[in-house]
């Protein structure tokens, strides 16, 4: 299942509120490599925060800024990289995922994603006033969360240190870090 070939980047995978930054930051240190948080390198790129670029700029200006900076990536140290809920929604994404990494699908539904993120106010896509969004957005992308996944871990009432400690022991076992 797993593309067993050491020294590449581990990306976390899935919607907002999944866990991808706090997870990623514990695995980083686990795995002793750097953390990369794809929107806050956006963020320092733009010199912008990510509700501001969608709000001045558009979502279609972010992801193609956003894909700039995962393509960035390609040849930069091995490291643990926490990215956007919504990389996978371009092709060439997916495809510079699978290429550069060992991707990793954090799994949570639209309620508990929604109940951890609390304030939805730096998240453009679910401050929109529609209390659906949420499940609509994450029924749209649950397939190709799948579709690019190598790893997948549920993480519903789960402390991020034990989903973090799994993981490591996963990707240990199959060869992708050592
Ligand atoms: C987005 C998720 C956000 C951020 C932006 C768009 C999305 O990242 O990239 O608001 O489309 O799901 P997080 O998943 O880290 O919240």
């Amino acid at each position: 299942m797993t593309r067993e070939t050491p020294g590449r980047h581990v990306f976390l995978v899935g919607f907002m509120g999944a866990g991808k930054s706090t997870v990623g930051r514990m695995l980083a240190d686990l795995l002793k490599r750097p953390f990369v948080d794809l929107d806050a390198r956006v963020e320092e790129q733009t010199g912008r925060s990510v509700a501001e670029v969608f709000v001045e700029a558009g979502e279609e200006a972010f992801r193609a800024i956003e894909s700039e900076t995962l393509a960035l990536l390609r040849g930069a140290e091995p490291s643990v990289v926490a990215c956007g809920g919504g990389i996978v929604l371009l092709p060439e994404n997916r495809h510079v995922l699978r290429e550069l990494g060992t991707v990793v699908y954090l799994k949570v539904t639209a309620g508990e994603a929604l109940a951890r993120i609390g304030d939805v106010e730096g998240r453009p896509l679910l401050a929109t006033g529609d209390p659906s969004a949420a499940t609509t957005l994450l029924t749209a992308r649950e397939g190709l969360y799948r579709a690019v996944a190598d790893l997948a871990f549920d993480t519903a009432g789960q402390d991020p240190g034990a989903i973090a400690a799994r993981i490591a022991d996963e990707l240990t076992i199959g060869g992708v870090v050592r």
